[in-house]
């Protein structure tokens, strides 16, 4: 697709309006505070293609299973995230006209996306049928400082009349998922009333009795001169809205204010939600657009403080990460450990909003580096406390022991319903484990595994043990029938990746147990009672550890992806005509599954994890093995390979990958970003920058840096958050400098070399 956005380093910018792109645009131009987000729907009426989503955190519902074939074990639900109440409309008729972008003529029209500050902006002028022509301005943001508020501010100047306004601001519950199993709306009614200005709207979700109630104020200036109006009450089921009739002169500025609160049964008590919905409202309206626009600004001036990545020398690149900093800012803030990451975060209703693996293993770095300890630890929090639905779930599937995570979920249950991934992608469990690993390594929290961390790490251990199969012909335990990460290869034997994250997965509840013994022995005790811990299970896990079985060729010296990989025919990528690609748009399914061609990362990603096991020979002949064979099929798949490149000195390589995630959305590289953008993707992009380009990573409580720069770019900087300390790393062509924005001393490693970096200091080192 032909790129259409404005390369600008901070704004997102699309001049022209195109209808046919204005599904992308929605996804990309969405807006979020990690409590709700909003698609960059129209306030106005459009009767044109668009993807309606105003969405909830953690407001969902569970959508009745539909499967051709039912097997025993499938989940009677999907969870979905919720189109919820639409609080942005606004039916603006000029003259008896619907101001409608799909019916006038639209010229000079550009929309905005201000990631420095947080909020959307839209400027058009419409030509109607009627020959009158009219200014349009709106800007909207969902409030990171109050996070249940959402506020617009539209404005309309008549260009070549005078003439009559009707303006319609409401809130309207009566919506739809598109993906909806049985096509049916997932919303009853509960309440609406209108009171002079105000209007509120109450619905509840037909299963689960979440309650969803926005309250709104309308306020109407002109010539900056707030207008003492009368409206007129428009209410039907699961609606309500104000009409107003204004007057407007040729050239004058009508400012239309609208405020909402959206709040949920999940945070207040069902009978106080309209209370507290126009509580929350008095205090915006109260602040005004104005002042919760400078705050919204301050807000994210901080975010961006801990989080920003500079690249100079290429805009494009520069505008890609900040797009994708600001996309995961605007999806998870931390507060709440009952929310996580969906795939695609507030942009759109694919993926069902659930959490999946991606949040261990890609997303958990971000924010680990770039916000304060409780935030990632409440992405850990989430798993614990779904652990007694990981019991349930492994139960269900016939074991007696153990935890098993689920691949899809919202509250902790299995969502997924195919089962080559919702039985067979359990190396989904070893990411949960490893992101325990990697808090602790990071942060140096251990008290984190004392507290929480051990039960779901033995959980996970013990599913793992009664997962294995013993091969006594071959003294070696075995795990058959399951997918790895490369969802290209189903229902594989020794899958090399999920046998080794297994293993290490009880090497690691081991060592975490010794610790405890040896830190805390009543604690130590505690656990062991709890858990009803036997010595025979540990040694069991000691067993399986030592005889785990892992398919490798000796020759080639790779370890191979499953039992049987060498024996497909082996092709390079390269080698297939284009027109081929992408293999899951133009292959079956049954041909995908025999070629050799790999979705993402996979024996990659172990070695990506497990890094500090392997030497650089054996990295080196593994990613020299599988890059060529990868597709790239998961946009999860390149950061891993770029970390790798970096890593190996594959410079080309390295910048091939990261180019391919870095403006994914932006340059709708897949053709899918009308449904949403990839947000656990850009996480991805995230930690190609920092520990590829920057050769970030922590080891043995130290801070180590291997930084080199694309020739591409003139310059680029990120910041890091490491045990109190905020450092930047600023990498040109020459050298890498490193400044400690902070009080707190440290040392660091630097391309191999003991750094001892004083509180304020910045020390510079020739790359
Ligand atoms: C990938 C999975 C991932 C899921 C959600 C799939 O295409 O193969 O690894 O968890 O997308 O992002």
């Amino acid at each position: 697709m032909k790129e259409y956005l404005e390369k600008n380093e901070w704004s997102i910018i699309e001049r022209g309006f195109d209808p046919k792109k204005h599904m992308i645009s929605e996804s990309i131009f969405s807006i979020g505070n990690g409590h709700m987000g909003q698609r960059a729907n129209f306030e106005e009426t459009y009767t044109g293609d668009t993807l309606q989503g105003s969405y909830m955190a953690g407001v969902y519902y569970p959508d009745k299973t539909r499967v051709g074939w039912w097997k025993n074990g499938y989940p009677e639900s999907f969870a979905k995230v919720l189109n919820s109440t639409n609080w942005i409309g606004l039916s603006i008729i000029i003259d008896g006209e619907e101001l409608d972008l799909n019916k006038v003529k639209v010229t000079e029209f550009v929309r905005e996306l201000n990631m420095k500050e947080g909020y959307l902006q839209r400027t058009f002028s419409a030509e109607l049928d009627n020959g009158k022509l009219l200014k349009v301005k709106s800007t909207r943001f969902v409030s990171i400082v109050d996070k249940e508020i959402g506020a617009i501010k539209y404005e309309i100047t008549p260009i070549n009349f005078s003439g009559e306004l009707e303006v319609t601001s409401f809130l309207d519950g009566d919506v739809k998922n598109v993906d909806a199993n049985y096509d049916e709306k997932f919303w009853n009614p509960i309440h609406h009333a209108v009171n002079e200005n105000r209007a509120t709207v109450t619905v509840q979700t037909k299963k689960l009795n979440y309650q969803f109630c926005s309250t709104m104020e309308t306020q109407i200036t002109q010539d900056g001169q707030m207008l003492n109006l009368a409206g007129t009450a428009k209410e039907k089921e699961k609606y309500a809205g104000v009409l107003y009739q204004i007057p407007i002169t040729k050239e004058k500025t009508t400012t239309i204010y609208k405020y909402v609160a959206n709040v949920t049964n999940r945070d207040h008590a069902e009978d106080q939600l309209q209370m507290v919905s126009a509580n929350e409202l008095e205090k915006a309206v109260s602040k005004g657009f104005d002042t919760l626009k400078e705050e919204q600004a301050a807000a994210w001036k901080a975010k961006w403080l801990n989080s920003d990545i500079v690249i100079e020398g290429d805009v494009a690149a520069q505008q890609g990460i900040r797009f994708n900093i600001f996309q995961l800012n605007q999806t998870y803030s931390g507060e709440d450990a009952r929310l996580n990451i969906g795939p695609k975060g507030f942009t759109g209703e694919k993926y069902g909003g659930s959490t999946y693996w991606d949040t261990e293993a890609y997303c958990l770095p971000f924010y680990l580096a770039t916000a304060e300890e409780s935030i990632s630890r409440n992405l850990l929090i989430y798993r614990y406390n779904h652990l007694e639905k990981a019991k349930e779930n492994a139960r269900k599937l016939g074991f007696e022991k153990g935890a098993l995570y689920p691949m899809v979920t919202m509250n902790g249950e299995e969502s997924h319903n195919e089962w080559e991934i919702t039985f067979e992608e359990i190396h989904r469990n070893g990411a949960i484990a490893y992101a325990i690993y990697n808090y602790v390594n990071y942060t140096g929290d251990e008290r984190y595994l004392g507290e929480y961390g051990i039960e779901v790490l033995v959980e996970i251990a013990r599913f793992w043990e009664e997962r294995v199969n013993y091969v006594a012909k071959k003294d070696a335990y075995m795990m058959l029938g399951v997918t790895g990460p490369n969802e290209y290869e189903n229902n594989v034997h020794n899958n090399w990746y999920t046998n080794r994250i297994a293993s290490w997965t009880m090497q690691y509840t081991q060592e975490v147990l010794e610790y405890l013994k040896k830190t805390d022995l009543e604690l130590y005790q505690k656990w062991v009672n709890k858990l009803g811990l036997r010595d025979e299970e540990v040694d069991k896990w000691t067993d399986i550890i030592e005889k785990m079985y892992y398919p490798e060729d000796k020759e080639l010296g790779v370890f191979l992806q499953q039992d049987g990989f060498l024996d497909k025919e082996l092709i390079p990528v390269d080698q297939l005509d284009e027109k081929h690609l992408p293999l899951n748009q133009n292959w079956s399914w049954d041909r995908i599954l025999r070629s050799c061609f790999i979705k993402q990362a996979d024996v990659l990603q172990g070695l990506y994890f497990l890094n500090h096991e392997f030497d650089m020979e054996t990295k080196k002949r593994n990613f020299d093995f599988y890059e060529p064979m990868t597709v790239h099929e998961s946009s999860l798949s390149p950061c891993v390979h770029a970390i790798l490149a970096c890593e190996l000195g594959y410079k080309e390589k390295a910048y091939e990958m990261y180019l391919r995630t870095a403006r994914l959305d932006l340059d709708n590289y897949n053709n899918d970003t009308e449904d949403g953008c990839h947000t656990t993707s850009m996480a991805g992009t995230w930690m190609a920058v920092v520990e590829g380009f920057g050769g970030f990573k922590i080891a043995n409580d130290e801070l180590i840096l291997r930084p080199f720069i694309p020739g591409q770019w003139k310059s680029f900087s990120f910041k890091v958050l490491f045990r109190g300390a905020r450092l930047k790393v600023i990498v040109d062509q020459e050298k890498v400098t490193v400044k400690n924005e902070t009080d707190i001393s440290l040392t660091i490693v630097v391309y191999d070399k003991k750094v001892e970096l004083q509180g304020n200091e910045a020390i510079t080192i020739a790359n």
